[in-house]
């Protein structure tokens, strides 16, 4: 009995525990207490939100940024204080974050708003016309009548933007008469304003701030105060955050590239039964997560795209030219009783391949056969088969 219980206790009892002490912290989650490098910022976004402690409307605002600068860090780490502020001051200031990659159409936005606002009243899900959704939130506001800030974080994937212009016009055009509600909207697509209607922007107001990208001392910082936390003591070698962090800089600056990096050296540390993280996980790490990202940029190919894909990796040789690909993903058409597209079509695509890094093309002069193009896989196929994504 006694042995079968040490058995059970070691069953649990993972590599991954001696890496890890608390993994939350290194996720994208995770808030941390102290944001390296972001005073500026994170005073800008107080002070902008500060009027609505006395009662008065606060301005809307545009966040723009790389991905990984912390644009949604230092705003949810604001509405936190300013959370706190509120309950001190017992002043009537509501806040709503909505990540608009999960709550995309206006009717779940404003079903969220209104869950936030008054969470005793029921919104239906479905059956009720968006106009509808829109009386509602009115009501809810007018009986609220505070202030409400509305932050619409990657405001790019919205469904449409006319809530944008309903929320910033309600004072005006009298939908609500008590209160104020102001916007942050974030996102790391620059171009995302240029897209926008604008009647949209002219009611929006035209402020923004724009989020520097981090620099490798900053990345070092933020990875040393993480590392505290989401590891065993001593168990990372020196080398490991400078290194995550100037790849992470070589980027962009991304923090969350840094992050991502020092986690899954750890997970690759624990895999391989160690018990300290080295340089070479990083460099494990980086070559997993580019072929990650590869993997996930197959899937999104349009259909012929992936079957051109396809054929140069079922022909599997180095140095494959245009002509074999085109062989190769005729038979594949044939197969399944399609009509194959023109070799010009299927020349782009492979231009098109190359550039999204999944294969590399190489012009090559042929005398006075003219040019082809070399082709080489850039993603390992084992990876891709065991994806099973043909
Ligand atoms: N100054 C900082 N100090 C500590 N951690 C940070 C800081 N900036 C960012 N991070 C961490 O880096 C990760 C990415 O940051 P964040 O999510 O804020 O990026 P973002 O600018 O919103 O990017 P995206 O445009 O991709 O949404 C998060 O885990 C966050 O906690
Ligand atoms: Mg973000």
């Amino acid at each position: 009995m006694e042995e079968y219980r040490e058995e059970k206790k070691n069953l649990f009892e993972t590599v991954t525990d001696k890496i890890f002490k608390k993994r939350l912290a290194l996720s994208p989650e995770y808030i941390p207490e102290r944001l390296v490098g972001r005073e500026k910022q994170t005073k800008q976004v107080a002070s902008l939100l500060s009027p609505a402690l006395s009662g008065d409307k606060t301005n809307n605002v545009f966040v723009y940024g790389k991905t990984g600068v912390g644009k949604t860090a230092v705003t949810k780490y604001v509405l936190l204080e300013l959370d706190k502020e509120v309950k001190k001051r017992g002043v009537n200031v509501k806040s709503v974050f909505v990540n608009c990659n999960q709550i995309k159409t206006t009717t779940k936005i404003i079903k969220r708003i209104c869950n936030v606002v008054s969470p005793e009243i029921e919104i239906p899900s479905t059956g009720i016309a968006t106009s509808e959704y829109y009386d509602r939130l009115w009501k809810i506001l007018n009986r609220f009548g505070g202030i409400l800030i509305v932050v619409l974080d990657e405001i790019d994937k919205m469904s449409e933007d006319s809530i944008l212009y309903n929320l910033t016009r309600a004072r005006e055009n009298l939908d609500i008469t008590e209160g104020f509600i102001s916007i942050i909207g974030i996102s790391n697509d620059l171009t995302y304003k240029e897209r926008v209607d604008a009647r949209v922007i002219s009611s929006f107001g035209s402020r923004e701030f724009v989020f520097p990208p981090y620099d490798a001392i900053q990345l070092q910082k933020i990875l040393k105060d993480r590392v505290q936390i989401g590891f065993e003591e001593g168990i990372i070698d020196d080398t490991v955050i400078p290194l995550c962090s100037a790849l992470a800089a070589q980027e962009h600056g991304d923090a969350r590239k840094a992050l991502m990096l020092l986690e899954y050296a750890g997970e690759i540390a624990a895999e391989k039964d160690r018990e300290r993280v080295r340089e070479e996980d990083v460099r494990e790490a980086q070559k997993r997560l580019e072929t990650d990202r590869l993997i996930e940029t197959i899937k999104t190919l349009p259909y012929h795209q992936r079957l051109v894909f396809q054929a140069v990796v079922k022909d599997g040789r180095i140095g494959t030219e245009t002509n074999d690909v085109y062989i190769a993903y005729t038979n594949l058409c044939n197969q399944k009783g399609l009509s194959p597209l023109t070799k010009i079509s299927i020349s782009n695509f492979i231009s098109e391949l190359d550039m999204l890094g999944l294969i590399s093309a190489k012009k090559v002069y042929k005398g006075r056969y003219g040019q082809t193009r070399k082709i080489t896989l850039n993603v390992p196929i084992a990876d891709i088969l065991a994806e099973g994504l043909f």
